[in-house]
């Protein structure tokens, strides 16, 4: 019945009204379509200066000459969101949202024509002020209710099936440790024999640091809600000025289990890969993908993140992921690479350039993301 929640909350719900469209839910089994009037609007998709009610384009992914098949796969992630919706609003100009009543990343207002430029700074060179007012919207996030609600449970679903779904409340914070696992979660594929892929649709993959980019993009969003501060940025966790997690406020502190962390020099060198994500599987050595996506399982390792469970029960994961980014950020600036670059076959399910990363709502590709951040209305420090 709260199918639709999902899909909302997902959208960048406004934190103040927590109001989602019924109607939805029982579309999701049935029309297909969603396109909500939102609250304080008339029309549906807030109009037609705002957004249109339109289909959702259908992208298959060209993986092991899987492609065709994904929609028929028992996995309800493939070729997203198709699955659940095939009809949602399309927003048009400067606005974004489930129904087009926010706006889209980098600008803001009413009418969604201000542009705001964040500046992430290192977690250490915040002011005091600042810390405090991300500490606060951190705190909010792990107790505030979205108002919407989580599948409770994967399974495989083939289309027929999506349906009768359970699920449950949750806070901001524990829907997007939802995120995180939903995306990787192999238990959902495990039993599809034929499918020789990596079921992570959100890492091991070429779409590691764009999935991650609206990751965080689109929790930043909420947290500015949450702390009504448009400036409020995601500080980024520089670890190779460290022997320890100094940032960590769980048992993490200071818990070095194996190894160091990744120095300077490790930067540098995914910092001079010359492609973005090269195929065939032996030129992985020339992917900078590959190596940011290294030096991430490096961290997790020394730090006992073992799973996108155990690395969201820790927020400096956050300050981790945006430190991520900025290496991300700082490769894209020196190399400009052409979208092209980005493999658009051969990637992981829902990895490629022009799918729908999964499972987020408003959709974007991963296309959206390989850009430069000022496009998204952030730069680093
Ligand atoms: C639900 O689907 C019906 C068609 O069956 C459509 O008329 C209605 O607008 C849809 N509702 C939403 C919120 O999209
Ligand atoms: C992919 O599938 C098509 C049609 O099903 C087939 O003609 C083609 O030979 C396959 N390619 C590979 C590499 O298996
Ligand atoms: C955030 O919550 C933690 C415990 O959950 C508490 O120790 C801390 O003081 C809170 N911080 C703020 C700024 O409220
Ligand atoms: C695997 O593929 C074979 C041949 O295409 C088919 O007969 C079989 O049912 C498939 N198995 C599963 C679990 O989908
Ligand atoms: C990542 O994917 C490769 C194949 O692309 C696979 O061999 C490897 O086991 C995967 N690693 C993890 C940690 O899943
Ligand atoms: C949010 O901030 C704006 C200006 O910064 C202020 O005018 C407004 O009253 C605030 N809203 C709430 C709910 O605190
Ligand atoms: C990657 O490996 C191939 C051979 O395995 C080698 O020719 C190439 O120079 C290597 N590229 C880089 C950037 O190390």
């Amino acid at each position: 019945m709260s199918l639709m929640r999902v899909w909302l909350l997902v959208g960048w719900a406004v934190v103040a009204n927590g109001q989602f469209p019924g109607v939805c839910v029982q579309n999701a089994s049935i029309s297909k379509i969603c396109c909500q009037t939102p609250p304080g609007f008339t029309d549906i998709c807030a109009g037609p200066s705002r957004g249109v009610c339109a289909d959702i384009p259908v992208h298959y992914d060209v993986m092991l000459n899987y492609s065709t098949q994904f929609l028929s796969l028992n996995d309800e992630r493939f070729v997203w969101p198709i699955k659940f919706f095939t009809k949602t609003c399309y927003c048009l100009g400067n606005f974004y949202g489930p129904g087009c009543q926010h706006c889209k990343l980098g600008f803001y207002g009413s009418d969604c024509n201000l542009r705001n430029q964040l500046i992430r700074v290192e977690y250490r060179k915040q002011s005091p002020q600042r810390r405090q007012i991300y500490q606060n919207a951190l705190n909010a996030s792990q107790t505030t209710l979205t108002g919407y609600e989580i599948l409770k449970s994967y399974q495989m679903r083939s289309a027929a099936e999506v349906k009768n779904l359970v699920f449950s409340s949750t806070t901001w914070y524990g829907l997007w440790a939802w995120h995180l696992s939903y995306a990787a979660d192999r238990r959902i594929v495990s039993s599809d024999s034929n499918l020789s892929v990596n079921p992570d649709t959100a890492g091991n993959g070429s779409g590691f640091a764009t999935w991650r980019r609206y990751f965080l993009l689109w929790i930043e969003r909420v947290m500015q809600q949450l702390a009504n501060d448009t400036n409020l940025f995601i500080p980024y966790w520089d670890w190779t000025a460290d022997y320890s997690c100094a940032i960590c406020s769980r048992s993490a502190a200071g818990n070095i289990k194996a190894g160091f962390l990744p120095s300077k020099y490790d930067v540098d060198l995914c910092l001079s890969k010359p492609f973005y994500d090269p195929t065939p599987a032996s030129r992985q050595n020339e992917s900078f993908r590959a190596c940011l996506e290294g030096l991430d399982q490096r961290v997790r390792v020394v730090l006992g993140w073992n799973s996108a469970e155990q690395a969201m029960r820790e927020p400096a994961f956050l300050n981790h992921l945006a430190f991520l980014d900025k290496i991300f950020a700082e490769w894209y600036n020196r190399r400009r690479p052409p979208p092209t670059e980005f493999p658009e076959q051969m990637t992981a399910p829902g990895q490629s350039l022009y799918s729908y990363m999964i499972p987020f709502l408003p959709m974007a590709t991963h296309a959206s993301m390989l850009t430069a951040t000022e496009n998204l209305g952030y730069v680093y420090e």
